[in-house]
């Protein structure tokens, strides 16, 4: 991965309520969905203005699959869309874009924009964009530890290329996710160990610039421990307890 992008933060998205956004306006879901990228293209343009290296946006899930078919058929349209039509505008802003998740089960045009973006945005230094599709972590951490040839592979550095791939991303910094639901989905579950966790009510399609910049002044004023203690609770003289 890029250096400078990898000294810069990470931050991954659960974009939530897309269906409830179109059903409270009495709205077929998928049109949820459409007015979602939108929301897409808000926080990828604003990504690199905020200090975010890699952006990961969770857009289909391996559990996905068992919703109704139709909705099923309009997102892998909507994602193939974003593809073919968003690339030039992502190369044109230095955004290199990465699918993560299974392809063999994506439809073949699909898969083929994806490679296509990739190789597009192959140069791309300002944002490394991830899309997760037919995406879930369990199944990303057992294929990573079906590829480990030996003990150099089971340390947490090593274990952590396995799941990257050929790139070199950091873990999650902060993670986001709208419409007020708190749980993780299976998403990133290794990447997340130490990472922020921002909800919001806020609805995916409504989301904008300025609610990622209020995740990221929160996550600003948090205390990063990682299991040890604050800068000042080092320097802190004891307090005796009687
Ligand atoms: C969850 O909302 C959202 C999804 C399953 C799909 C997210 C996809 C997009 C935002 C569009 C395509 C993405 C890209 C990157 C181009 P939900 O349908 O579960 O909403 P609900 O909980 O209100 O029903």
């Amino acid at each position: 991965m890029q250096s400078s992008l990898q000294s810069k933060l990470h931050v991954a998205i659960i974009m939530d309520g897309n269906g409830r956004w179109a059903t409270q306006r009495r709205l077929p879901r998928k049109i949820g969905h459409r007015i979602g990228v939108e929301a897409v293209r808000r926080v990828v343009e604003a990504a690199p203005k905020l200090g975010i290296g890699t952006l990961t946006l969770y857009a289909f899930s391996a559990d996905n699959w068992r919703r109704p078919e139709a909705e099923v058929t309009a997102l892998m349209g909507l994602l193939r869309r974003y593809m073919r039509t968003e690339t030039a505008r992502l190369v044109r802003a230095g955004v290199r874009l990465t699918a993560v998740g299974r392809r063999d089960r994506l439809p073949e045009d699909l898969a083929a924009s994806i490679e296509w973006a990739e190789t597009a945005s192959l140069q791309g230094q300002a944002l490394n964009l991830r899309i997760a599709l037919d995406y879930s972590s369990r199944d990303a951490i057992l294929q990573a530890a079906a590829m480990a040839r030996g003990p150099e592979d089971l340390t947490r550095e090593g274990f952590s290329r396995l799941l990257n791939g050929e790139q070199d991303y950091r873990d999650v910094d902060l993670l986001i996710r709208t419409s007020g639901e708190q749980r993780l989905s299976d998403f990133l579950l290794w990447e997340c160990a130490y990472s922020e966790l921002h909800f919001t009510d806020r609805l995916w399609p409504d989301f904008g610039a300025e609610d990622l910049e209020t995740a990221l002044e929160e996550f600003h004023g948090r205390d990063r421990r990682f299991g040890g203690l604050v800068e000042s609770e080092e320097r802190a003289p004891a307090v005796a307890v009687s």
